[in-house]
């Protein structure tokens, strides 16, 4: 099974209306008609539009940060699905570990962010990582599993298939000490197994898992060409066109 590659940059709360514009648009230009792999910019939720407009008709897809699980109404501050499917996403990011750790979302939430994605035709991107004190005491697979097992609770074989798993160690998020390519592919390979158990191995097959954590275009190469990594979420790296660019164009 060949799955196809996914780069995605998620901007963070970085950017104004003009640099937004800017950024997507050297990011199109370089992109080209047919890029090997799939690329998608996900800015603040605030310039989803004005990104939509650079990349509609481009191979380049538009991504939100996040979603609220509930259908129109007095959510003061919110953005449901068929808002962002409305001005164009493709993607939506859940469960980033800053999301978990500065504002307390559970798998819980996450879960039901989910669904509510998946019902809204958005393509989930499910982010999963371990703390550097969960890596050394040994905990990695244990606090992965039950991030997977709780965020993907009550999703059905046939819609699994068609999300995306972002396997982000958070030590390795912002600081520049990226995991190795035989750290990263031994968990996304641990990944790839446990979704083959809740699911089948035929529809883990099919997931996309992305790796993110200080990726740069020095050491995307690697880690891409390990048999799990199947993309890229990328923050630092995706603010500037240059350095995005050359994380996609060896994929
Ligand atoms: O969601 C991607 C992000 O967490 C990775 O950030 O700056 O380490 O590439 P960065």
């Amino acid at each position: 099974m060949t799955r196809r590659i996914l780069i995605a940059g998620n901007w963070k709360m970085n950017t104004r209306s003009a640099s937004a514009v800017e950024l997507a648009k050297a990011v199109v230009a370089k992109v080209g008609e047919n890029p090997k792999v799939d690329v998608a910019l996900c800015p603040p939720s605030v310039y989803l539009a004005a990104v939509a407009d650079v990349v509609a008709g481009t191979p380049v897809g538009l991504g939100s940060q996040n979603v609220y699980a509930a259908d129109d109404g007095a959510y003061t501050g919110e953005v449901n699905a068929s808002m962002l499917t409305d001005v164009g996403c493709r993607y939506v990011i859940l469960g980033h570990s800053e999301r978990r750790a500065i504002l307390g979302e559970t798998d819980a939430m996450i879960s039901e962010k989910l669904h509510a994605a998946l019902a809204g035709n958005l393509v989930p991107i499910v982010c999963v990582g371990e703390t550097l004190e969960d890596r050394e005491a040994g905990n990695t697979e244990k606090v992965v599993e039950t991030q997977i097992r709780g965020s993907l609770a009550g999703l059905d074989e046939v819609r699994a298939a068609g999300i995306v798993i972002a396997y982000e160690p958070v030590w390795a998020i912002g600081t520049g000490k990226t995991a190795s390519p035989e750290q990263a592919e031994e968990v996304h390979a641990f990944l790839r197994k446990l979704l083959g158990e809740i699911f089948s191995a035929d529809v883990a097959d099919q997931i996309v898992i992305q790796y993110g954590g200080s990726v740069k275009p020095g050491n995307a190469k690697e880690l891409l060409g390990q048999p799990n990594i199947d993309g890229a979420l990328v923050g630092g790296a995706a603010l500037k066109a240059e350095d995005f660019i050359g994380i996609i164009e060896p994929a």
